[in-house]
């Protein structure tokens, strides 16, 4: 009976690992607590780690289940948690996550698609309006309105940036290789059929593509080279998908461009000695950094997580 029960207990009681380096705000924390407490489950949290791997591995040794963010998980991290069936980023890109060591050992892996995407959107404007106002330095800078948006890749946040777009009254483009040209014109925007076609047309680029195999470097010199005079490209994407060395060559021999990131790049200190009221970045990725977007992202991992546990749904799984 012993063992019975203490192996009922131990199914019944799964234990969810909060593991956010850069924390959530408290009320959505509040949420996924009541989420997993709801479902007779223990919510353990492990935050702020910085490096210390040690520490990730120590509390993970008995967790069934994972929420990340951008954190990342590696095989030794998963080998150090046997228990582990599932990890949910919460949030778009899982390119944080090593798929294939999840697959060997068993695991699921699902993202939120969607839940942090409007404020990702609104950080890419807040930059871009920044940007055209020449870093806020009090010179004539430009407006938005009349000007072309190019949107690089038509996803959630890309969605969201047309939205907003519209109400700038920006002419909006984009080019997405995946989503079909009639759902972007059903939204009123220009489908272009090639990246090169994108940066040609587009007075800004706002960059939404996601960090794969693929895609890592693809954003490269004669990407960013046709881009018309006073181009600006905006990445709230991935720094992996821009080819940083030619971004600083383009823009030695562009002195009209400008670069505005959330994702600080490899070579930060070159980029701000070089370029001067045209280069700026974030101090930590924040576009998802808003108490709504951690809530609705949050609160849907740890739903996605009961639904894995108590129904076995695997909806949003990303690894096969
Ligand atoms: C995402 O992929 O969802 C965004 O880049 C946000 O990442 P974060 O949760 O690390 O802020």
């Amino acid at each position: 009976w012993y063992v019975l029960i203490s192996f009922t207990k131990s199914n019944i009681m799964k234990k969810v690992l909060l593991l956010t380096d850069k924390p959530f705000a408290q009320v959505a924390i509040d949420g996924i607590q009541k989420v997993v407490t709801d479902a007779g489950y223990e919510l353990k949290l492990c935050e702020k780690y910085g490096t210390d791997m040690d520490r990730v591995k120590r509390v993970a040794a008995d967790v069934d289940a994972l929420i990340i963010r951008s954190d990342k998980v590696t095989p030794e991290i998963m080998d150090a948690a046997p228990n582990l069936k599932i990890i949910v980023r919460a949030g778009a890109g899982y390119d944080n996550v090593d798929l294939d060591a999840a697959t060997q050992r068993g695991i699921c892996v699902m993202n939120t698609p969607g839940q942090n995407s409007n404020a990702v959107a609104e950080l890419g404007f807040g930059m871009m309006v920044m940007a055209v106002r020449n870093m806020y330095n009090g010179t004539s800078g430009f407006e938005l309105k009349g000007k072309k948006l190019g949107i690089h890749a038509y996803g959630n946040v890309g969605r969201n940036v047309a939205r907003i777009a519209k109400g700038f009254g920006m002419e909006i483009y984009a080019f997405d290789a995946y989503c079909p040209k009639e759902a972007i014109e059903a939204d009123g925007v220009i489908p272009v059929d090639s990246a090169e076609a994108l940066y040609e047309t587009c007075n800004v680029v706002s960059i939404h593509i996601p960090a794969t195999p693929g895609t890592r470097m693809s954003i490269n010199y004669n990407l960013l080279n046709r881009m018309p005079k006073n181009g600006l490209i905006v990445n709230t994407a991935r720094k992996e998908v821009i080819n940083e060395i030619e971004l600083v060559k383009v823009m030695e021999d562009r002195p009209d461009l400008k670069y505005v990131t959330d994702i600080m790049p490899d070579d930060h200190a070159e980029l701000v000695e070089k370029f001067t009221g045209r280069y700026f970045t974030t101090p930590k990725k924040m576009g998802a950094q808003t108490a709504e977007a951690n809530i609705n992202a949050g609160i849907a991992a740890a739903n996605q997580i009961v639904g894995f546990f108590k129904d076995g749904c695997e909806k949003f799984r990303v690894n096969k």
